[in-house]
């Protein structure tokens, strides 16, 4: 496997990779299963693998060095899709899926503020509120009652990311909201990976229930803008900053259609991605009891049975090693966002064709041998300082790398932490006997037949 990386190299190669089928490639494997197939592929070939899916070619990046040159050093030369073929169905011309630099430069430079470390401090009682939602709810089930952890994880984030950016409350909706949000994903990633797309105007069953879905979130959307322009309050929060933003230029604020895109990026991007995290969390933490031992020993030892708040994370050092060793197995965005080869070029000595697609698979780098010792085993010690020391900083990139990287990093990184001590603190969750646990990639990684577990409250254990 090669493993050094360099942008000009004296000898170019095509990058190696499976032939597929007649006419369709790799394209079978990929609609069945995109992370198993370049998974499979990049044991198989290395760092690199082109793919055939159908007429268009891909290319997979599974190395850090590779990773840092397409997303941080030439990143202009490595442009996101066109938004049509990315999310663009569904976020529009929001941050995530803009597809244009200089829009979506102003467009992260306006919000970035919102995101800072010390700005989410100031939310952190909202963060905790959500979870007391939560774990009071729960204090009102039965001993060893069943849920699906998937769904619960779901509503508290979704709670969490209302209440903090939205200042609203959307959890009477959330029966609506997390089913509209899966069918909406598993189209897009349908469409993503499919290079013959049928038009979203043709009646077909697939774009009907994308359609409805889709309607489902707007309603619920525009409801929060129509309710913030008619209200004279203010709320610090990002949808005020969005109303109140002014084009330099003209000084016109957005439209509704601008802000509907913004706020279901952030809607979207805010609660799958940490909701699926915490749920293999749970998952993980239920095989591996000796673990989830240690965690509370750390959790019951610094907090002395008072209830964990933001301000306590800090001393929580073991939560973040579990937190991020989850998040290195199960990568919320397994595989980045695509990106365009403009010119032919030569990246680590392989020839890359112009007009091909790249991008980088942060699932492969997490598990890539020269990285990471034994890389399936679950070992949260890997995080330790000591262990961390030297390793190379792209080997870990649970929230992508470059410009575009995750702009909800720091919140995630709170949230996620805050989650895991407040929950544990109080319950241990048991896997039903029986659960099928099986990973599916829907733009985010999650577990295909959702996670029911079994309540057990710490106090009658
Ligand atoms: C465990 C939690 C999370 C993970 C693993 C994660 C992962 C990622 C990754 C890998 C990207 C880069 C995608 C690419 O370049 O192709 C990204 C972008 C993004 N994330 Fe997250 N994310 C998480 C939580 C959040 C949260 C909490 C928010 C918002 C509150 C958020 C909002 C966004 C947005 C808006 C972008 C697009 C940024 C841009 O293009 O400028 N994410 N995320």
């Amino acid at each position: 496997m090669n493993t050094t990386a360099t942008t000009t190299a004296s000898i170019s190669r095509p990058v190696p990779g499976p032939r597929g089928k007649f006419l369709l490639g790799s394209l079978p494997d990929f609609m069945r299963g995109a992370l198993d197939a370049s998974y499979k592929g990049f044991l198989e070939y290395g760092d690199v693998v082109q793919y055939h899916l159908g007429p268009r070619t891909i290319y997979i990046v599974s190395h850090p060095d590779i990773a840092r040159t397409i997303l941080i050093e030439k990143s202009r030369s490595f442009p996101r899709n066109d938004s049509k073929d990315d999310l663009g169905p569904i976020t529009g011309q929001g941050l995530v899926s803009n597809d244009s630099y200089e829009s979506w430069l102003t467009q992260r430079r306006m919000m970035q503020p919102m995101f800072h470390k010390q700005r989410l401090t100031t939310m952190g009682k909202r963060m905790e509120e959500s979870a007391q939602r939560l774990l009071a709810r729960w204090d009102t089930y039965p001993a060893d009652h069943t849920l699906d952890v998937s769904k619960e994880m779901v509503a508290v984030t979704l709670d969490i990311i209302n209440q903090t950016m939205f200042s609203t409350n959307v959890l009477d909706k959330v029966d609506k909201i997390g089913p509209a949000a899966g069918i909406a994903m598993r189209y897009l990633e349908h469409h993503i990976r499919s290079p013959f797309k049928t038009p979203l105007s043709w009646p077909t069953a697939r774009n009907t229930q994308f359609k409805q879905a889709r309607a489902t979130l707007d309603d619920i959307i525009y409801g929060i803008i129509r309710q913030r322009r008619q209200s004279d309050a203010q709320h610090d929060d990002l949808l005020d900053l969005l109303i109140n933003a002014r084009d330099e230029e003209t000084g016109e604020g957005m439209n509704d259609t601008q802000l509907r895109d913004e706020v279901i990026t952030v809607f979207g991007a805010g609660h799958e991605t940490t909701a699926h995290t915490m749920t293999w969390a749970w998952y993980v933490l239920s095989q591996h009891p000796e673990i989830l031992q240690h965690l509370q020993n750390e959790i019951d030892h610094v907090l002395e049975g008072r209830t964990p708040t933001i301000a306590d994370l800090p001393r929580l050092p073991y939560v973040h090693q579990v937190f991020n060793e989850v998040m290195r197995l199960y990568p919320a965005a397994p595989i980045m966002g695509m990106r365009k080869v403009t010119d032919q070029t030569t990246l680590n000595t392989y020839q890359l064709q112009s007009g091909a697609l790249i991008t980088v698979n942060i699932y492969n780098i997490h598990r890539h041998p020269k990285f990471w010792d034994n890389p399936e085993t679950f070992d949260p010690d890997r995080f330790s300082p000591e262990r961390s020391k030297g390793r190379h900083p792209l080997a870990y990139m649970p929230f992508g790398a470059g410009p575009r990287k995750c702009i909800g990093s720091n919140m995630a990184l709170m949230e996620g932490p805050l989650l895991l001590a407040m929950i544990a603190q109080r319950y241990n969750l048991e896997l039903v006997p029986g659960q099928r646990v099986e990973g599916e990639v829907a733009i985010t990684y999650r577990p295909r037949y959702g996670m029911n577990m079994i309540l057990k409250p710490r106090n009658a254990i």
